[in-house]
């Protein structure tokens, strides 16, 4: 789909999209639509109960008094309710109710609005992102689909004052789109295609172009390391686990530029780390068959990294960012950990496997510890989908953060709020650190039956020292059962337009 952003001034022919102001007050456009339809506009609304809430919409057929196909009116609700997110929304509501529609090009016109924080170059950028943002679909495997049932939408053009000043805007937002669309690939690839060698070779491909630089280590390097936790996890299955580090150096970069000399870096790196379970069966802990197929995205922490990584190196961003996964598939066989087995991990503590379905944690004890040796990061963010428990904690509407450091944690939860990829904050403390001691080991890899997980987080925390560190439980975000206004059902790509926006607003300047 081509998004062009062109000049104010109604089409004469085609498909035009207007909006309409709560209590049924038009937009100049729609006025100018109106008039040319000698009140017909207003008519239909009055004669269809469309007062211009939001989410209310409205499309007239080939109007009289003009050679339009269709005007399609959205209500835009009240003025100062109108943000970024809201006109993200309205374009994947125009998205959803068109695109499919047999229309192929149509245009969207954004008039200045009184009491409106956004000008129409910015809304104009906000509606282009979420029309592409709900764009997405995940449909290779499909061979059979009708040409009928596949989008007919090629072309939109978005009329406004500072046409310029809004596509560049967007320019570097469809760069993050774009991350956003690797995780969602990568989170709906079935695990006989994604396994831990076919997403390192993915991660190489992706972003090698844009100058990320990725290293794989295999589990020969690993066990040099000492990487028995992850290892452990790995055992029982085919499929040989990876580690992926990616470093985007877009600071350093910067700095290098014109300068002649190189500034020294006093801080060091921003560090993303991911779980990257490919395949979660539950191990020798089997879970139940029902829905086990969802375990496929049990990789969708390592999916938002890798996201997050492309979003980066693709909008050039000046920070210098490490991405680190931990891929493995956790599988039952006559090599796999049994319940019971202890394992040292790379820090030297020893964990007592007492569950091997609670493998996520031990994937990251190491990643963590391995990204903090190596690159004494100036913070760390590790994400999960770690705990069957945030869903019945949270539900599916926000992720659970924990964090050790609260400006660390204050900032995401506010780029999670702009971005309307909430966060919401659980507790930690010295109590529920207790609940994973164990009798033959430094620490058991669960807690009790409450409060799973926190306990989980707890159990992170021995892993990261000092370094500010939070993690990002998305167990219940990371893929999605319906379709929402910027993000269509399946994967979801949770975490990386929130991870992008952080680091634009607190690391980059
Ligand atoms: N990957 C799961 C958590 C999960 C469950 C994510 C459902 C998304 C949807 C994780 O590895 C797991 O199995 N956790 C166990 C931990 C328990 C054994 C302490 C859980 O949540 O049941
Ligand atoms: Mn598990
Ligand atoms: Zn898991």
């Amino acid at each position: 789909m081509k998004i062009v952003f062109a000049k104010p001034g109604l089409p004469e022919t085609g498909v035009v999209v207007v909006g309409v102001l709560a209590d049924g007050e038009l937009t100049a456009s729609a006025a100018a639509i109106d008039a040319a339809m000698d009140g017909g506009l207003v008519r239909a609304m009055e004669s269809s109960r469309f007062e211009g809430k939001k989410d209310q919409a409205m499309s007239l057929l080939a109007p009289a008094g003009t050679k339009l196909d269709r005007v399609h009116v959205v209500g835009l609700g009240k003025a100062g309710d109108l943000d970024a997110r809201r006109f993200q929304a309205l374009g994947g509501q125009v998205y959803a109710a068109l695109a499919g529609r047999g229309v192929g090009a149509l245009s969207i016109a954004l008039d200045a609005i009184e009491d409106c924080e956004l000008d129409p170059g910015d809304m104009a950028a906000e509606v282009a992102l979420g029309m592409r943002l709900r764009s997405y679909r995940f449909d290779k495997y499909r061979t059979k689909e009708k040409k009928e049932d596949k989008p007919s939408l090629k072309t939109v053009r978005l009329l406004c004052e500072g046409a310029a000043a809004g596509r560049k805007a967007f320019s570097a937002q469809d760069k993050v789109a774009e991350g956003v669309f690797l995780t969602r690939d990568l989170v709906s690839e079935p695990s006989n295609v994604l396994y831990p060698i076919s997403f390192a070779k993915i991660l190489q491909d992706e972003l090698e172009p844009l100058g990320v630089e990725v290293e794989v280590l295999t589990p020969k390097a690993m066990k040099k390391l000492g990487m028995g936790a992850l290892l452990g996890v790995a055992q029982g299955s085919a499929n040989e686990p990876r580690l992926v580090v990616m470093q985007w150096r877009g600071k350093t970069k910067a700095q290098g530029k014109g300068k002649g000399k190189k500034t020294k870096d006093l801080q060091g790196p921003l560090a993303f780390i991911g779980k990257g379970v490919t395949f979660d069966s539950g191990g020798i802990s089997l879970k139940p068959s029902g829905g086990m197929e969802e375990m496929k995205w049990d990789m969708g922490g390592a999916g938002v990294v890798a996201g997050l990584m492309k979003a980066l190196a693709g909008r050039k961003a000046k920070v210098d960012a490490v991405g680190i996964v931990g891929l493995v598939e956790n599988m039952p066989s006559g090599t796999a950990q049994r319940p019971g087995d202890i394992v040292t991990s790379m820090s030297g503590q020893t964990i007592e496997v007492l569950n091997t379905d609670a493998e996520g944690r031990l994937v990251l004890a190491d990643a963590l510890w391995y990204c903090k040796e190596r690159f004494k990061p100036s913070a760390m963010i590790d994400l999960a989908t770690l705990t069957g428990a945030m869903i019945i904690a949270l539900g599916h509407e926000m992720s659970g953060v924990f964090s050790n450091d609260d400006e660390l944690c204050e900032a995401m939860v506010a780029a999670g709020e702009q971005v309307g990829e909430k966060l919401w904050r659980l507790p930690m403390g010295e109590a529920y650190d207790r609940m994973l001691k164990s009798d033959a080991a430094d620490m058991k890899n669960i807690g009790g039956r409450g409060a799973g997980s926190i306990t989980a987080a707890q159990f992170l925390k021995r892993f990261v020292g000092d370094v500010p560190w939070a993690h990002i439980d998305i167990a219940g975000t990371a893929w999605s059962k319906k379709d929402e206004a910027t993000v269509p059902k399946g994967g979801t790509g949770f975490g990386v337009r929130l991870l992008d926006c952080l680091v634009a607003e607190s690391y980059e300047d």
